[in-house]
Formats: C-alpha cells, structure tokens, sequence
C-alpha cells in the first residue's frame, strides 16, 4: 500500500492510492461499516477502503430492501464512520430517489457525503445512462465510485436479485457501462454478482480498479457486508460470502450467559461494585 502522505503526517489512502493498486497488480480489500467501533478496528487492521454502504437498510435497519435508506440515516452512517478512520478511503453510498429525480439534487446530495458525512468518494449504482451525471459531480470535485452488475436498487425492475453477464446482450451492456463509467471519470467500480469470465473482461479492458463482490477472484479488489462476513446478520447469507467469524453466536453465548449470571445472582460481583 502506498497511501498519500497528508499534511498532519498522516497516511490516507486516496482515490488515486487505489488507481495505483491496480497499476501495480496489489489487490484491494474493501469492507462496509456503518458504526464508529466498527470502523475504528477495520482501519487499524488496515483495510483500504469503507463503503458506507445502503445495505445498511437491511443488515442494520432490518428492511426487506436497500430502497427506504434516506439521505439523513446515510450521513448519520458515514459520520460514524468518518469519526473512526485516519487511513482507510471512505465512500458514502447514495441511496435510492438521492441521485435520479435531478442533477442538481443529486450534486447536493454528492456533496453533503463530503460536506455533512466526511466521506470521500460517492458510489451511485448504475451504468452508461448515468454517465453524464458522473462527468458532471467529478467536475465539481466530488470522486465517484461506479456499481454494475446487480444493482439492487433496480430489484423491482429485475424482479428479483439476478446474476448479470450470462447473455451476450448483458456482457455487451456491462462492458461498455463500465468503459462509459471510466470515461466519465470514476475512480473505481463495484461489479456485484458478475459471472467470472465478464468480471474478468471487464477488469482487463479498463484502467480503474473493479471491486468485485459475487463477481470471481479476477477482480482487482473485493468488497463484503460487514454484518455478512462476520456472521452477524443472519436471515440470508448470499452464495459469494465467506463467513471469517461467527458473531451472532458469540452474541448469543455472552447474552445467555448474563441472563444466567442476572438471574442466579451471580452479578454483579464484589469486583463489579463500588
Ligand atoms: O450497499 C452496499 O453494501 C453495497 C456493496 C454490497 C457493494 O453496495
């Protein structure tokens, strides 16, 4: 890693950190997060990236999609977040009717993740079609993470959460997207839930890091839910995750056992009272 030296002696990995990851064949590790704990630790174990991400609708708001998150409970998000991090590059995800009713909306939406959240980077999901909107939040100098692929804000006009890439049509659309999306001027782009062999393609035919999730090793980084990877969200684990700890199990043990303790009258303790 070779993160920007700032100002106040600190190391911050940038946009243009991650650009260089992928010049010099280093993977990039991103996460989401969503809490200040949470952050804090990701950072100091030396992730290079945390994305805010809308999934906070489902794995910390327990909706059934990502489309209720509003604008206000991202920031409040990213501002958790932003407390916690010195290194990591942190981009703030916009939420569902943030980005699309207008352009000047959406550039006031961008900018309140950099203003208000202390993110900075944004991610919008979508492909060429919101091109010309990227161009014009890179120039007012807001950095713009591209998502193709499964874009689950567009669930009610897939009908469901459906793998991208398998028909030639797909391909075609996704490989110019993603061109469309570097021309625009993104720093990166998220493929989510891509067959290999596009992911692969796609890594290959563009100059910016791709951030697969669901999406085969061939990307330049991956990206997971937090709440996934450590096996706190429990209700659905997609396909793509690997469960690196059993969180909700911990929980469960800890919570058991302090209802044990309270009710045996085994806590508090001497060594727990004044
Ligand atoms: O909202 C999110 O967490 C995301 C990632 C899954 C890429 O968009």
């Amino acid at each position: 890693m070779t993160p920007e030296r700032q100002s106040a002696g600190q190391l911050k990995v940038t946009t243009r950190s991650l650009k260089r990851m992928k010049q010099e064949g280093r993977k990039i590790a991103v996460l989401t997060a969503y809490d200040y704990p949470t952050a804090r630790i990701m950072d100091r174990a030396g992730i290079d990236c945390i994305l805010v991400g809308d999934s906070a609708a489902t794995v910390v708001s327990g909706h059934k999609t990502t489309l209720p998150i509003t604008m206000d409970e991202m920031l409040f998000l990213t501002r958790n977040v932003s407390r916690a991090v010195e290194r990591a590059l942190i981009v703030g995800d916009m939420p569902f009717l943030s980005f699309q009713p207008s352009e000047e909306e959406a550039i006031r939406n961008a900018g309140r993740f950099l203003k208000e959240g202390g993110a900075q980077a944004v991610k919008l999901e979508g492909g060429s079609e919101i091109a010309p909107l990227i161009l014009r939040l890179v120039d007012f100098g807001i950095p713009v993470m591209g998502h193709i692929g499964l874009t689950p804000q567009s669930l009610n006009k897939f009908g469901g959460y459906l793998v991208m890439g398998k028909t030639a049509r797909q391909r075609e659309y996704l490989l110019q997207s993603a061109r469309a999306l570097q021309d625009a001027g993104c720093f990166a782009i998220v493929l989510e839930a891509v067959v290999p062999d596009v992911a692969r393609e796609i890594t290959e035919s563009v100059r910016i890091p791709t951030i697969g999730i669901g999406a085969g090793v061939h990307c330049d980084g991956q990206v997971l839910v937090i709440s996934d990877m450590i096996g706190l969200f429990e209700e659905f684990r997609p396909k793509f995750v690997r469960a690196y700890a059993n969180v909700a199990d911990v929980i469960r043990k800890a919570v058991g056992d302090y209802i044990d303790d309270v009710r045996a009258g085994r806590f508090p303790g001497d060594e727990e009272s004044y």
